[in-house]
């Protein structure tokens, strides 16, 4: 089945071992969020299998902490890993139609809903898991209703994507593909085990120039705060 909307059910069962065999490096991500200002309420849009927010609670154990993500197969990993912790809130929501009660201080998004891709001296370039321009639009509008004045919204930085493929953990081969599209890019993803396709997954993303993204965060409140980047893992931006 292809799906394009950024759901990846597709991937959710294999999507740990895939993650953890050297794509995410998950205890730096969290070393690099923590680095700063202390926050007591902290949300994480597109929190996928919850591999950030397990490392984040374990560390910031006092801290309120919420996930919301799209794909429920996705978040039933998460729940699953997060019971433990009674600091940890989830839902599934689409950042599009966010609602949530409180204010976070602090809000990320890590390979989530949006980041950016940073090549070398070139200027970064933002990429959505949001095909439609309006709905990007919707999702910060909304986020923005979820972060206090003062907080800050981090998204994570990548480097540029390319096709390979690559044993993983468990013996089997993971392949990722990248084809030009008139919005951005389409990514194939693929994992092998010997000769039988195990998963495909397919995303189509919408990307923005680094002054376009700018723009229209700006319009919901978040400027780029240079102050507030996190090495080469976020980049801050500051809600008015
Ligand atoms: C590459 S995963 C990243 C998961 C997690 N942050 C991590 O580092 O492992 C991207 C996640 O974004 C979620 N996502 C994509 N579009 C979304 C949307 N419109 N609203 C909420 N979540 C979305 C997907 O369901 C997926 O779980």
């Amino acid at each position: 089945m292809e799906v394009h909307m950024g759901d990846y059910s597709n991937m959710a069962s294999y999507y740990d071992v895939i993650m953890t065999s050297g794509y995410y490096d998950y205890e730096k991500i969290v070393s690099s969020l923590i680095s700063e200002t202390p926050f007591e309420q902290v949300l994480e849009i597109g929190c996928g299998t919850g591999l950030i927010l397990q490392e984040l609670a374990k560390r910031q154990p006092h801290v309120a902490i919420s996930g919301v993500d799209l794909t429920q197969p996705m978040l039933d990993i998460a729940q699953q890993r997060l019971k433990p912790f009674a600091n940890v809130s989830l839902s599934q929501q689409n950042v599009c139609e966010l609602t949530l009660r409180d204010a976070h201080d602090l809000a990320f998004s890590y390979g989530g809903v949006w980041y950016f891709v940073i090549d070398g001296d070139k200027e970064p370039f933002m990429v959505s898991h949001i095909p439609d321009d309006a709905d990007n639009h919707k999702g910060f509008e909304r986020v923005a209703q979820c972060v206090a004045p003062g907080g800050v919204l981090l998204l994570g930085i990548q480097g540029p994507h390319h096709n390979y493929d690559t044993v993983i953990s468990n013996g089997m081969t993971y392949s990722q593909q990248i084809d030009p599209s008139p919005i951005g890019f389409t990514k194939h993803y693929y994992l092998k085990d010997g000769a039988q396709t195990v998963m495909a997954q397919t995303v189509n993303y919408r990307t923005y120039s680094f002054s376009e993204a700018q723009r229209m965060m700006a319009a919901y409140g978040f400027t780029y705060a240079p102050e507030q980047n996190r090495g080469n893992l976020f980049l801050g931006f500051k809600k008015s």
